[in-house]
């Protein structure tokens, strides 16, 4: 699970998420706040479209965000109303339900009242899922009325949590291709693909969706999600999916 700490969490703001599953990286900036100026938002904008208010955003100067010490406070930014502001609440490799260390660390309950907070600190919080949620799991592997787990219990979870994305890690390929066609069936959010294609062919992988672009206050953030393609199925069987090289 990343970004977990107080501090991480409270300034997880990111304006690019590409997400590279199979190392559970995330390859935007953690633990920092970029805020983009209005007014030189407005200027790039006038002059050429909508691919510049991307860069617009990427581009904009890193800034220190001096913040309140609880998750749930808004933001203490000078001049907050040249801000457009986000938050990025993001996990990944994450199979288990319960917390570590007699209930100090991680867990599913304390990812849902983060998100509760940060939401009520800023509505534009989006909850991602950056790959390796349905194995490899040890729960996973429990049979309930038969028939294994296979990371049920992590899509029933994720969808009650109010998850927005996911995109597949590697590990998501250990599963039967039945098995993870039934999970991205139950999902109540959506997976995010840019390079995973059913067997020779350039259709998406389970009709997923190769990117998303969401829109906050007039500032557009495209998602992506990488996969690498080192797992293309289980072992015991014939390759199920097709996943281009990074
Ligand atoms: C197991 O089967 C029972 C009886 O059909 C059903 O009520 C229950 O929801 C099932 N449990 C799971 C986890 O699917
Ligand atoms: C997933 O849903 C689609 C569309 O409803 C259905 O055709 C397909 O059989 C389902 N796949 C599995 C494995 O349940
Ligand atoms: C996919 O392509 C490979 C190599 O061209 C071929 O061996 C395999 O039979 C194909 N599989 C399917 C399901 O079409």
């Amino acid at each position: 699970m990343g970004c977990r700490s107080k501090v991480e969490l409270n300034v997880c703001q990111v304006t690019f998420l590409i997400s590279l599953c199979s190392i559970a990286v995330i390859l935007a900036v953690f633990g920092w706040f970029r805020g983009i100026d209005i007014g030189d938002y407005k200027a790039s904008s006038t002059s050429s479209k909508s691919n510049n208010k991307v860069a617009a955003v990427v581009h904009a100067p890193l800034r220190a965000m001096p913040h309140a010490d609880d998750i749930g406070s808004p933001p203490l930014l000078n001049n907050a109303h040249s801000y457009v502001q986000w938050t990025f609440l993001q996990m990944n490799d994450v199979y288990e339900l319960k917390p570590l260390g007699g209930g100090n660390k991680g867990g599913m309950a304390r990812v849902a009242t983060i998100r509760k907070l940060l939401l009520q600190e800023n509505p534009n919080t989006i909850t991602v899922v950056s790959g390796d949620v349905v194995s490899p799991s040890a729960l996973g592997n429990s049979i309930v009325n038969g028939s294994m787990l296979n990371g049920r219990q992590m899509i029933g979870t994720l969808n009650v949590l109010g998850l927005n994305y996911a995109a597949l890690g590697n590990h998501e390929f250990d599963l039967k291709e039945t098995s993870l066609r039934r999970r991205l069936n139950e999902s109540k959010f959506e997976w995010i693909g840019s390079n995973i294609y059913e067997l020779n062919t350039t259709k998406p992988f389970h009709n997923i969706i190769p990117y998303k672009i969401l829109t906050i206050a007039n500032v557009k953030i495209v998602l992506i999600g990488l996969t690498i393609d080192d797992n293309l199925g289980p072992s015991s069987a014939p390759a199920y999916v097709h996943i281009t090289s990074q």
